[in-house]
Order: C-alpha cells, then sequence, then structure tokens
C-alpha cells in the first residue's frame, strides 16, 4: 500500500497485499477523501466487477451512483476520520436474489507514524442469518408474551428473593395486583398467600418426593388478593433453574371458586334427590302403615269409652281406662301426622298471595295460647307475590314452622316473618326467624329426615320438617336453614312466583296496596 513518506520494500508491500487479498470477507481500501485505492478478491466477486473498474472512484459513487458523500448517520467513516478507532454501520441491502439481506460494515483505520488515518479498512460481513435468527427470536419472544399474556390461568414467575418478574393479564385479575405493582416491587411472591404458605409450597417444591425435584404437582392453596380476599386456587408450580443453581420460580393458578360453588350446588342437589326419594318411599310405608293401626285404633277408643261409660264413678279402674284412652288418642295424632307426611290428599292448587298464604296458616293454629309470650312481627313486601300452590299443604308449612319455632323459644321470644320476592328470579320469599335455642351444626343436616326428633318421646314425632319439605318441593320451592345460632334461626321457604300476564311486560309496578281488588298491603 502505497505511502507518501514511507516506500516499502517490494517483499513488505508483496505480504501486505496478500494479507489483503487473502481476507475472508469482502474488503476495500479507502483514502480519508473517500476514494477506493483497491479491493480484495472477495470483493470483486461479491459485487461482480474487475478492480480497474472499481479502483480510483469513490466509494459513494460506486455502492450508490451519488456524487455527494452519504449522511454521517449512514456512514460512520467521519467518525472513524475523527476518533481514529474503527466503527461499524448494519445495513439493510437487497440480497442478488432480490431478497432483504443485512450486512455490517466495518470501518477500520490504518494510522501513519503521526497516529493521523492514511486510509481505512471497509470490510463487509454478510449478517443476514443472524439478523434472521434474531428476528426470529424476537417473534418468539413476542409470541410467548402473548401465550403467557392470553392463557385463561394466572402464571406467576419470580425470582429467587420472591420479587415478581411476570404477572400475566389472568393473574392480575385474580390477585388484583399489576405488573407495575409488581415491578416496583411493592409485592413480592410471599405476599401473595397467607403467612407461612409460600414457605410450605417451597419446601413442597424442593421435596423429591412430592412431584419430583422442583416440581408441585397439583395442590390447592389459597391467595390472598390486593382486596385481602382469600381465593382458593389450584396450584401448579416449578423452581427454574440454570445448571444446578434454583434461579427462579413459577406457578400457575386457576381460581377455584366457581368450581366450588358448583360442587357445592351439585352436593345439595344430590342431597335434595336422596332426601326426595328417601321421603317418597317412607311415604308409602306411613301410608300404609297409619292405615293399618287407624282400624285397630278406632276400636280400641270406641271400646274404651264403652268401659269407661259403664263404669261407676267410684270405681278405681276409671283412671285406667284413661290412660288407655289418652295414649289411644296418642297414637291417633301419630298416626294423623303420619298421614299428612304421606300426603294421601290430593292436591288442589289455586293463585294466591304470599302474605295471605301466611295469614291463613297462622289461623289455623288452633292453640292461640301457645302466643301468649310471643310476639309475632310482621315485615311484610306490599309487592305482587302471587303463588300458585295448594293453600292447605302450604298452611300445614306454616304450621310446622311455627310449632318448631315455639318450642326452640320455649314458648317465649320473637318470631318474624319477612316476606319479598325477586322478580328477575321470578321466586316470592318467606322467612321465619326465632329467637330460640338454634340448631346444633351436627343435626343440621338431619332436620329435614323423617323421625328425626330431638325432642321428648311423646312430644315430637320428627315428621314435622320432613312434611314441610315434601310439600315445598311439591309445589315447585325449596326450603332451607338461612342462619342458625343459639340466638336463633331463620328458615327460608322459596316458592315460584307466579306472573300474571300483564306484570310480565311491565318493569316498574304500584306496589299492591295501590292495585285494585288486591290484597291489602298490611296484612
Ligand atoms: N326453629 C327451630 N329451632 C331449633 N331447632 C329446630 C327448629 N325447627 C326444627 N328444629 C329441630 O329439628 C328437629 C326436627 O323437627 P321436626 O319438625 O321435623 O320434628 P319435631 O318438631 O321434633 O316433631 P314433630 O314436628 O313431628 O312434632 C326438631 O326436633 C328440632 O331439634
Ligand atoms: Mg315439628
Amino acid at each position: 500500500m502505497a505511502n507518501e513518506n514511507h516506500v516499502p520494500s517490494t517483499e513488505e508491500a508483496d505480504w501486505k497485499e496478500k494479507v489483503f487479498e487473502s481476507l475472508s470477507l469482502p474488503a476495500l481500501i479507502l483514502t480519508p477523501d473517500r476514494r477506493i485505492v483497491s479491493v480484495n478478491r472477495n470483493f470483486q466477486k461479491k459485487f461482480g466487477k474487475l478492480k480497474e473498474d472499481i479502483v480510483g472512484r469513490s466509494c459513494h459513487n460506486f455502492f450508490y451512483h451519488s456524487e455527494a458523500p452519504c449522511e454521517i448517520d449512514f456512514c460512520p467513516l467521519s467518525k472513524v476520520l475523527a476518533d481514529r478507532v474503527g466503527h461499524t454501520s448494519l445495513r439493510r441491502v437487497m440480497g442478488a436474489s432480490g431478497k432483504e439481506a443485512w450486512e455490517d460494515r466495518v470501518f477500520s483505520p490504518i494510522l501513519d507514524d503521526e497516529g493521523n488515518v492514511r486510509y481505512i479498512i471497509e470490510s463487509i460481513r454478510d449478517v443476514t442469518k443472524l439478523k434472521t435468527l434474531e428476528k426470529e427470536l424476537v417473534g418468539i419472544r413476542a409470541f410467548m408474551e402473548k401465550l403467557v399474556q392470553s392463557s385463561t390461568s394466572g402464571i406467576i414467575a419470580a425470582n429467587r428473593r420472591g420479587r415478581i418478574l411476570v404477572i400475566n393479564q389472568a393473574a392480575e385479575e385474580l390477585t388484583g395486583y399489576s405488573m407495575e405493582q409488581a415491578q416496583k416491587g411493592e409485592i413480592s411472591a410471599m405476599g401473595l398467600y397467607r403467612p407461612g404458605e409460600a414457605k410450605k409450597l417451597m419446601m413442597l417444591l424442593r421435596d423429591e418426593t412430592y412431584g419430583g425435584r422442583g416440581k408441585l404437582p397439583c395442590t390447592r392453596t389459597t391467595l390472598v388478593s390486593a382486596q385481602g380476599e382469600e381465593i382458593p386456587v389450584e396450584l401448579t408450580a416449578a423452581i427454574i433453574y440454570d445448571g444446578n443453581r434454583e434461579v427462579g420460580t413459577m406457578g400457575i393458578f386457576n381460581d377455584l371458586r366457581e368450581k366450588l360453588a358448583h360442587e357445592e350446588r351439585m352436593n345439595r342437589m344430590l342431597a335434595r334427590i336422596s332426601q326426595a326419594e328417601k321421603l317418597a318411599s317412607l311415604g308409602q310405608l306411613a301410608a300404609g302403615v297409619a292405615h293399618e293401626i287407624n282400624n285397630p285404633l278406632t276400636g280400641i277408643l270406641l271400646f274404651a269409652n264403652l268401659i269407661l261409660e259403664n263404669l261407676p264413678p267410684e270405681d278405681p279402674r276409671q283412671a285406667e281406662v284413661k290412660y288407655i284412652i289418652d295414649d289411644a288418642n296418642r297414637c291417633g295424632e301419630i298416626v294423623k301426622n303420619l298421614l299428612a307426611y304421606s300426603r294421601q290428599t290430593s292436591q288442589n292448587k289455586e293463585i294466591l298471595h304470599l302474605n295471605t298464604l301466611l295469614e291463613n296458616g297462622l289461623s289455623l293454629i288452633r292453640d292461640q295460647k301457645l302466643f301468649m309470650n310471643i310476639d309475632i312481627v310482621k315485615d311484610l313486601s306490599d309487592e305482587m307475590m302471587l303463588i300458585h300452590a295448594d293453600k292447605n299443604q302450604l298452611g300445614q308449612v306454616i304450621i310446622n314452622l311455627v310449632m318448631n319455632a315455639v318450642d326452640a323459644m320455649s314458648r317465649k321470644g320473637t318470631l318474624t316473618f319477612r316476606t319479598y320476592r325477586d322478580k328477575a328470579a321470578k321466586k316470592v320469599y318467606l322467612e321465619a326467624s326465632d329467637t330460640g335455642c338454634g340448631i346444633p351444626k351436627e343435626n343440621l343436616s338431619r332436620i329435614f329426615d323423617p323421625f328425626f326428633t330431638t325432642k321428648a318421646v311423646g312430644k315430637g314425632t320428627g315428621l314435622g320438617l320432613s312434611t314441610v319439605y315434601g310439600i315445598v318441593h311439591e309445589n315447585g320451592g325449596n326450603i332451607w336453614v338461612k342462619d342458625t345460632s343459639p340466638e336463633g334461626t331463620t328458615f327460608i321457604v322459596e316458592l315460584p312466583l307466579y306472573q300474571v300476564a300483564y306484570e310480565e311486560h311491565a318493569p316498574t309496578l304500584p306496589p299492591l296496596s295501590q292495585l285494585p281488588g288486591k290484597e291489602p298491603a298490611s296484612l
């Protein structure tokens, strides 16, 4: 390579030329005023031109057929001259096949003895493959990001110290925390659980016998949301390793609230079905037994009364015969209850107002002395609450609920009735709340069973609530205990709302009291 001050020996020039020629990359040598002084073989091959057609031209003229040098942002040659160090420039070019290609142009200065830039070697490296891989990688990253974000399961990844690195949209919704809060360090992975729970999960994760090293198979746990709500979730987790070193953890969460609620609904339904089956078979049995006992019982009562009439008043056997009559009468009551339970009577449905039904039921209680020390409170809605039901049957429901409440309160307390409706759900509700002793938890699942009673022998047959259950269901409704504690119990009777045609289309209704010819507002 020529130098004005230094004339190289033939051997040196030969050697330098060989190095330049043997470069595996296409390369050219430029003077600081951008004139091409030499190009190597690979350069000629790449551009399909001979050295003679290239040397002497300016680089901008050769590459871009331009008379003016390229912009400084595009060509780093000026920077090389100023800094006297190498610079690179990445360029998108059109490849020989017309496809997009990428070149990395490396500009290296050749300095003279004074340290000034004498020449610049520009070599061209084809980085299309690298660039394509990079683009693919960016694409894969974006895809992975989308994958994580679009997952309906919550995904959270944290580093070893519990700092949250990834929290996808589903996890944000589940926990109420945002990625922004996680980035600011306002929440850590440990803070997502009850105290001590994260530590327990980490122990399970590291336990080789539990799902294998670094893996936690589906486990139930509880998340604590930003609002402090405890959310039951199903968690699958893993430790992220770099070689043998733990670098983080990741967890996939699925909200169990809906599933658990569904399970509970299913269990309730199954319990109801088995209850209904039990009631049906017991009903048949009860009807048979009641029928069979009724006839001999009538005989016993008839003849016992005859004996009593024929005994002189001072006869000591009078008292004994009276016992026979009393006990036979008690048997008669039981038979009556059994018959009510088995409901051998046919249904006679009519359209009734729920409040009227309640009043009717209460009026059926003959022994009004029962209420002497009981305050009856009525909190009755004056909305249109029509039902299509058997008045007599539902009267029995009210009698049984009242009798149970009176017993639970030992005949002293407050009995509150509340009626209301849910128009959208097409249901009406009757609530009966007492201030009685409450139902112990262990009895709750049995109170609707026939013959379940906690009352003394002769005081209760245990058929009241099972009769109620049967009647309510026969009328398309449901009954359950809303609340019970030593301070009292609330039963809810739910029945289908009967909607008259005009009401179905009228979103707002005047109160019942204002409707002509309807039930009075206060009952
Ligand atoms: N309001 C209530 N408060 C507390 N316990 C109640 C209440 N209602 C029912 N129970 C409990 O449920 C049991 C079953 O009630 P159910 O009405 O079926 O039978 P019973 O009242 O014992 O007898 P029967 O009604 O046949 O005379 C009762 O023995 C009682 O233990
Ligand atoms: Mg009862």
